[in-house]
């Protein structure tokens, strides 16, 4: 940065080191004393701003250079003013061969170290000023030149220690002193009395201690005008008679330790502006001599211990802006005068033993912003046109004051920040002919009014970015006519009050950023005219209400709550679950494989106690239900626990080699399975199709009948439904491949496709004995019911079936699993169909997809709102689950009655805790062992738990 000339350094520090400085009077080096000074300070110091660059060396005056001033006479330099130039580092011995240097001002800067101990030695310096640096260690012993030093202003470093006892010599030039802010510790050295002409003392926010009697002499300053001694811990009481500081402007004793009664003498300070005793220990009554001060604009006396009547003389202190006597223990009531208080702009009487009317004249304290009465036992009424002064803050809450807010209140909206009326005002009597109240972002604090919908025409209600608490009141369901409400960003708890669904105009529900807690109110979900809801954010738990513009809310709408179940969120799903269900495994075990009798069993209490635990831990913990469901489907399948075989090698490399001849935009039949020749390809195959018959209309389009191939097999032909031309027939021709590859017993395998732009076709196993569905709800009357022993082989089967899907790479989720989809064989063994379907027909057309989807009712998991398919096996279960009721009460999952509809899954977990689950069974199915069909029911209880997390998977 600086090119110096190593010799005039060298000469340089051996000048400092050798002090120099002591000489003063050698008129040769006069000249350059000044330059060499300041180049050496600048040298140990960082000036990352260059504000020193014109600072050099080679000038023979530095009289020309930023932040210096000379004496014009002398001509030598008698300021440095550095103060905020960011400079940093130390501050070098340089500056104390400056002689004639009167004012030294580095404030606002980082420098740092310890000060050195010459600096306040400096011939003739008046003011030193080192404040707001990182200037640390003690202050050094014999620091200043009394004879000199006017003003030491050492505040806001990191200054530490007790104060040298010699710190104050005959400092009868001392002026101004602070050492505030810094980490100052131990009593104030009594020679502090002799810097008799101080007019500042600041020794605010250290850690001084002790009695103030190091003062006995401090307060007979007589030209003291400001002293500071708050935020440390001074103790003891200040002593009667003693204080005579008829200057004093300012006095700032608050947050000490301070005791005993409040000095008359301070009445005797005629120029006090300012007085602030608050947060000390001091008791008794203000001293009537306060009276006197007819210049205090600022008084503070909260948090002492003051006892005795409120001041009737308060109204005298006409400059009065600002009074506190909050936390007190005054009584007796406000004086009428209080009107002569024209300045007052912050009155804060709170909790005190005041009572009283507010007096009326209160309303000509125009100035008036902040008026905090809380916790007193004011009665009567809010003076007529106090809220027309432009208050911002208000808190009259916890006083018996009666009657309702005054009229004409207006202009109390524009202005108001806080408003805090709890426990106060028994009537919101302004609001009953309000239509809007929008009090958003007022730091409104305090709960909401139970009776803040007194007024039936409230339309909009916004309390929006306040600090309110407490739960919403139940009587929100009174304000008939709102229709914008919105409480968000606040502290708001408890649950949302169900009373809300009685809004029936309600548009616009925002409630994000609370403490809400518990499920949303299913009847929310008949606000038809509800647009729009935000609950993110708070604790919510449980199921979304399943009606109403709830299922359509997308995630910013319901993030960051403990545990709402959606699709659309990450976390946790957690549900008031009402009682956990508890299954007997061994029970089970001993129902399928049926050749072991219970009374065999090998050891009847180690089966016992293995009960016990699994219901233990299922009433622990729903998650763990997934451990105990896992065990009951491996129980299911105990039977068949041979290895599955997922991919058949010899029809893969048949697919790839024909896969290797098709061309993807011609139209095309790819069959997986050469046993039957492709000869039916034809021209048009709707022709061919219209020709085939038709055995049903499936969700994802129309099914027919086709003997393929020479042996004419029969095969089922699916025509999907698509209402767009497909975009991305490599997309269709890969997940059709796979879909091809999951091959089960108890799977419609897919046989190969046909594609063209406008049709596809898939081809797959036919089923002769049609599906579950017609078997168990439009069975013809000729038909027998399934018996019990098909029943169970169709669940058994179809649990096989599921669980090959979940288990293939990639897992297929049906996503529609219902007895529509489950088709028999001669044997009544089950075969799952349409699986993969889902996913294939989303890519192909999301339009169809979720058209489709919002049919299946009743099957569909509740979290899975029908527009998503970012849902997982957990759905199929749930779907699983239905059918096994349906299969076994030979119900419907929902059912309409006349003027009620039930839920399969509601009745029989209903009556299942009753006791009366046997009442559920198909009565048409004939006998059956009700302890195989018990168990049955509960698992299927437990797949249709509304909690994802505890459906079991199927293992
Ligand atoms: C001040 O200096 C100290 C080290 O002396 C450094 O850690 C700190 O970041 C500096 N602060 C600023 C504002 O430059
Ligand atoms: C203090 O400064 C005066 C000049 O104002 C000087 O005469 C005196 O020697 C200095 N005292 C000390 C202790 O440096
Ligand atoms: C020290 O400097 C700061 C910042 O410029 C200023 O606020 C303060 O009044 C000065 N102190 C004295 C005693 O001049
Ligand atoms: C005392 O010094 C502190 C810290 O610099 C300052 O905040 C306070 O205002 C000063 N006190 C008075 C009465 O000026």
């Amino acid at each position: 940065m600086y090119q110096f000339d190593i010799k005039l350094l060298v000469y340089l520090l051996l000048v400092v080191a050798s002090g120099y400085c002591m000489a003063n009077d050698g008129a040769s080096i006069q000249l350059n004393d000044d330059v060499l000074g300041l180049i050496v300070f600048k040298s140990e110091l960082k000036d990352h701003s260059s504000f020193l660059e014109s600072w050099s060396e080679d000038d023979n005056s530095p009289c020309s250079w930023r932040f210096i001033q000379c004496n014009p006479v002398s001509g030598r330099v008698s300021h440095v003013s550095l103060d905020g130039l960011g400079l940093s580092g130390k501050i070098g011995r340089g500056l104390q061969i400056l002689q004639h240097l009167k004012v030294l001002s580095l404030a606002h800067n980082n420098f740092s170290g310890n000060i050195s101990p010459e600096l306040g030695l400096i011939n003739g310096l008046e003011r030193l000023n080192l404040s707001h640096n990182s200037l640390s260690g003690l202050i050094p012993s014999r620091f200043m030149n009394y004879t000199s030093i006017k003003f030491l202003d050492l505040s806001q470093n990191w200054l530490s220690g007790p104060l040298p006892d010699d710190l104050f010599g005959e400092c009868l030039s001392l002026r101004y002193l602070s050492l505030a802010g810094n980490n100052l510790v131990g009593q104030i050295s009594s020679t502090l009395s002799r810097c008799s002409s101080l007019n500042t003392l600041n020794l605010s926010t250290n850690h001084f201690s002790g009695e103030p009697d190091f003062a006995s002499r401090i307060w007979t300053f007589k030209r003291l005008r400001t002293l500071d001694l708050s935020s440390n811990a001074f103790s003891g009481s200040i002593p009667e008679g003693v204080l005579i500081l008829h200057n004093l402007k300012e006095l700032q004793l608050k947050g000490n330790k301070f005791s005993g009664p409040l000095p008359k003498d301070i009445g005797f300070c005629p120029h006090l502006i300012r007085l602030d005793l608050s947060n000390n220990l001091f008791s008794g009554e203000l001293p009537e001599s306060f009276r006197m001060l007819n210049s205090l604009s600022f008084i503070n006396v909260s948090n002492n211990m003051l006892t005795g009547e409120f001041p009737q003389w308060i109204g005298n202190l006409s400059s009065l802006e600002f009074v506190d006597f909050s936390n007190n223990g005054l009584t007796g009531s406000l004086p009428s005068l209080m009107g002569n208080l024209k300045s007052l702009n912050y009155l804060s009487l709170s909790n005190n033993k005041l009572t009283g009317f507010i007096p009326n004249s209160l309303v000509e304290c125009t100035k008036l912003s902040v008026i905090n009465l809380r916790g007193n036992g004011f009665n009567g009424s809010i003076p007529e046109g106090l809220f027309d002064l432009g208050l911002e803050v208000v808190d009259f809450s916890e006083n018996g004051l009666m009657g309702s807010m005054p009229r004409g209140s207006s202009k109390l909206f524009e202005s108001l920040r806080i408003l805090a009326l709890s426990r106060c005002l028994q009537s919101w009597d302004t609001f009953r002919t309000l239509t809007e109240l929008d009090l958003r972002n007022n730091d409104l604090y305090g709960s909401i009014p139970e009776d803040i919908c007194e007024s039936a025409s409230l339309g909009i209600l916004q309390l929006d970015g306040n600090s309110l608490a407490g739960p919403i009141p139940e009587e929100i369901g009174n304000c008939s006519s709102l229709y914008l409400l919105t409480l968000s960003h606040n502290n708001l708890s408890g649950s949302i009050p169900k009373s809300i669904s009685k809004l029936k105009k309600l548009k616009i529900l925002k409630l994000e950023f609370n403490e809400l807690s518990g499920e949303i109110p299913q009847e929310l979900g008949k606000l038809e005219n509800l647009l729009a809801v935000n609950v993110s954010y708070n604790r919510l738990i449980g199921r979304l209400p399943v009606a109403g513009v709830f299922p359509s809310l997308d995630q910013t709408a319901l993030e960051g709550n403990l545990g709402l179940c959606s699709p659309l969120l990450k976390g946790p799903c957690k549900l008031n679950v009402p009682k956990p269900l508890v299954l007997d495994p061994n029970a089970y075990a001993n129902q399928i494989d049926g050749h072991r009798p219970r009374s065999e069993s090998s050891n009847p209490k180690s089966s016992r106690r293995m009960f016990l635990s699994v219901s233990a831990i299922v009433a622990i913990s729903a998650a763990v239900i997934i451990a105990f469901g896992v065990v009951v489907i491996s129980l299911l399948n105990v039977s068949a626990r041979r290895k599955l075989a997922f991919v058949d090698t010899a029809l893969e490399s048949m697919c790839s080699s024909s896969s290797r001849s098709g061309n993807i935009t011609a139209n095309k039949l790819i069959l997986f399975d050469t046993r039957s020749s492709p000869d039916w390809i034809i021209n048009n195959p709707e022709a061919l199709l219209k020709k085939a018959g038709e055995i049903g209309e499936g969700v994802f389009g129309t099914v027919y009948k086709f003997p393929l191939g020479a042996e004419g097999r029969m095969v089922a032909i699916k025509k999907l439904v698509t209402s767009n031309i497909i975009q991305h027939p490599e997309d269709f021709e890969r997940e059709v491949r796979v879909l091809g590859k999951a091959r089960h017993p108890n799977l419609i395998s897919l046989e190969g496709y046909y594609w063209t732009p406008q049709l596809q076709l898939l081809v797959s196993d036919y089923a002769p004995n049609g599906s579950l569905q017609v078997k168990l709800h439009e069975r013809l009357p000729s038909t027998p019911p399934l018996s019990w022993t098909n029943r169970f082989r169709v669940i058994l089967g179809t649990a096989k079936g599921l669980a090959h899907l979940h288990h293939f790479r990639p897992p297929i989720i049906h996503y529609n699993i219902k007895p529509s989809n489950i088709l028999l064989d001669e044997n009544f063994n089950p075969k799952i169909s349409d699986f993969g379907l889902a996913r294939l027909l989303t890519k192909l057309d999301k339009h169809v997809m979720s058209n489709r989807f919002q049919s299946a009712v009743g099957y569909v998991a509740p979290e899975l709102t029908c527009q998503s398919l970012r849902v997982n096996e957990k759905c199929d279960v749930y779907g699983f689950g239905v059918l096994i009721l349906e299969v076994v009460t030979g119900r419907r999952p929902v059912e309409y009655g006349e003027d009620n509809v039930v839920i399969l899954s509601d009745h029989v977990r209903v009556m299942l805790e009753q006791g009366n689950a046997l009442e559920c069974v198909d009565s048409g199915m004939g006998d059956y062992p009700e302890d195989e069909v018990l168990p049955v029911l509960k698992l299927a209880l437990v797949c249709t738990s509304q909690v994802p997390s505890s459906r079991p998977s199927n293992g």
